[in-house]
């Protein structure tokens, strides 16, 4: 039974977004570890996530039952700094002991089709993910879903091309495989996304508005993405 019911929590600042990101994704690994001896989690790209990473180094988990994804990646060479792999491992899983075997890049420097083909297989075992992390772009985007872009549904991987967001070669996950989850946690911080959100709320259809987990999906978001700020 899914519930596709979208719920928003608003915080001060990106700092206490990233508090409650790193707690929720905590309580969620207890959760899953419980009831399946493992923690499938789904990490998003992008600068947002990053100070909620920073956090999950000391949260003193059982790390060796943790299995790591990506809900997209740029077509990079792997070294790139600027890949969402490398944001997420200088700022948390280099400095936890997650089995390399159990975390899950997408080769995306061996190009976006062969890449997509390739990370296909390695979702279709994983599934279902017990949590998606995902960004929203100042375009509504999520992972590397954009706005105008096509995918078919049946596809569980997209290779993605003439991305707005440079680099314009990525690979992401499609919605069918970022919906078959437990749960869906949605970080949105900054004025920038705000006229995202109101589209959002107002029922626009955009990417990042079409995901949500069997639970539904939980956005959490500052007062400056909300635009409470405006006017106050
Ligand atoms: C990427 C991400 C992308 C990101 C949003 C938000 O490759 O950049 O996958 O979907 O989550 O663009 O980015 P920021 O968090 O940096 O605003």
């Amino acid at each position: 039974m899914r519930d596709a019911s979208t719920r928003w929590h608003v915080f001060s600042d990106a700092d206490a977004v990233a508090r409650e990101a790193a707690e929720r994704i905590v309580k969620a690994a207890r959760h899953a570890i419980r009831a399946r001896g493992l923690f499938r989690l789904v990490l998003a790209g992008g600068r947002t996530p990053v100070q909620a990473y920073r956090l999950l180094v000391d949260a003193g988990m059982d790390w060796s039952r943790w299995h790591i994804y990506y809900g997209d990646e740029r077509c990079l060479p792997v070294d790139d700094a600027e890949r969402n792999s490398a944001m997420a491992a200088s700022a948390w899983l280099d400095h936890v002991p997650i089995p390399s075997a159990h975390v899950h890049p997408i080769p995306a420097e061996k190009g976006a089709e062969e890449a997509a083909l390739e990370y296909a297989s390695v979702v279709r075992q994983a599934l279902p993910f017990d949590l998606v992390l995902l960004g929203m772009g100042e375009d509504g985007h999520t992972a590397s879903l954009f706005p105008g872009h096509h995918h078919s549904d049946s596809q569980l991987v997209h290779a993605v091309h003439n991305a707005p967001k440079p680099p314009p070669d990525r690979v992401s996950l499609g919605r069918a495989a970022l919906c078959n989850a437990q749960d869906v946690l949605i970080v949105v911080t900054g004025a920038g996304k705000q006229e995202a959100v109101s589209r959002w709320k107002a029922g626009h259809t955009l990417p990042v508005a079409e995901i949500a987990g069997r639970h539904g999906a939980d956005i959490l978001i500052d007062r400056a993405a909300e635009g409470a700020e405006k006017g106050s």
